[in-house]
């Protein structure tokens, strides 16, 4: 009952912040363990990110935090590494992280909605690694947009459908697999859609698992430096 109901919840067209909190609830424990196919696709969008040291970055959605000792230490001891997170149980796993792993004071998590991001830090980078109901949230989008700087680079990893002419099976079973995992359905052709409309230059620069999945890769508007395309890579 309650798998037939996320599949049909997700067709409405915006995030649903509480049934994510009650589906994180469920996922936070075994989360780590149900991602091992991902891997690969995150440590690429960080390294398209091509941080330097003593950066700002800003890891959106940072669920348990998988990538926050490799951000940790590509930005060094004299950047920032902020974690944004609504769920109080991801975010108690990437807190732990953190302290096990002594990555320092330079990482901080803040567990709150994106929405409500309230720093005094401004990102020189954002990363988004599977946070689909950010990017569809128009008011998330606005406020990152605020608490960055002007041009901040963006790398972004996630699942995309295919053209449903001939990728339906691919897509049906992505989505049914998918469906705790994100609250919306919508955007999925292009999860970058909102920021493209906020004047973001973005191009997709790779795609992974057959194209149902994406790294894509730019930077907001206002700076007049023209984006240079980092080099494809592979992991
Ligand atoms: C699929 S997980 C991705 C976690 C992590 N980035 C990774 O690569 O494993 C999506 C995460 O987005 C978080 N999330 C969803 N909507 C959010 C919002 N509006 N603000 C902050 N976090 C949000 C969820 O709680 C969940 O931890």
């Amino acid at each position: 009952m309650a798998v037939s109901l996320n599949v049909l919840e997700n067709l409405k067209a915006a995030p649903d912040a509480e049934r994510a909190l009650a589906n994180y609830r469920e996922l936070a424990s075994d989360y780590d363990a149900s991602c091992s196919r991902i891997e690969a696709l995150r440590l690429l969008a960080v390294r398209a990110l091509r941080l330097q040291p003593g950066e700002t970055v800003f890891d959106i959605a940072c669920g348990t935090g998988p990538l926050l000792p490799l951000l940790a230490r590509t930005v060094g001891s004299n950047g920032r590494v902020v974690g944004v997170e609504h769920s109080p149980e991801m975010a108690t796993l990437a807190r732990r992280r953190v302290e096990r792993l002594r990555l320092g004071n330079h990482v901080s998590i803040l567990q709150c909605p994106v929405e409500q991001l309230d720093s005094d830090l401004q990102a020189d980078a954002l990363l988004f690694c599977y946070a689909h109901d950010v990017l569809q949230s128009p008011a998330a989008i606005d406020r990152l947009i605020q608490r960055s700087r002007p041009g901040a680079r963006i790398a972004m990893v996630g699942m995309k459908t295919l053209p449903w002419l001939w990728g339906w099976p691919v897509n049906c079973f992505n989505m049914y697999r998918a469906r705790q995992y994100l609250t919306t359905y919508a955007g999925l052709d292009r999860p970058w859609r909102l920021l493209e409309r906020r004047s973001a230059q973005l191009c997709e620069i790779d795609t992974a698992l057959w194209g149902s999945a994406y790294l894509t890769v730019g930077r907001l508007a206002g700076t007049t430096t023209a984006y240079t395309q980092p080099e494809k890579e592979t992991v």
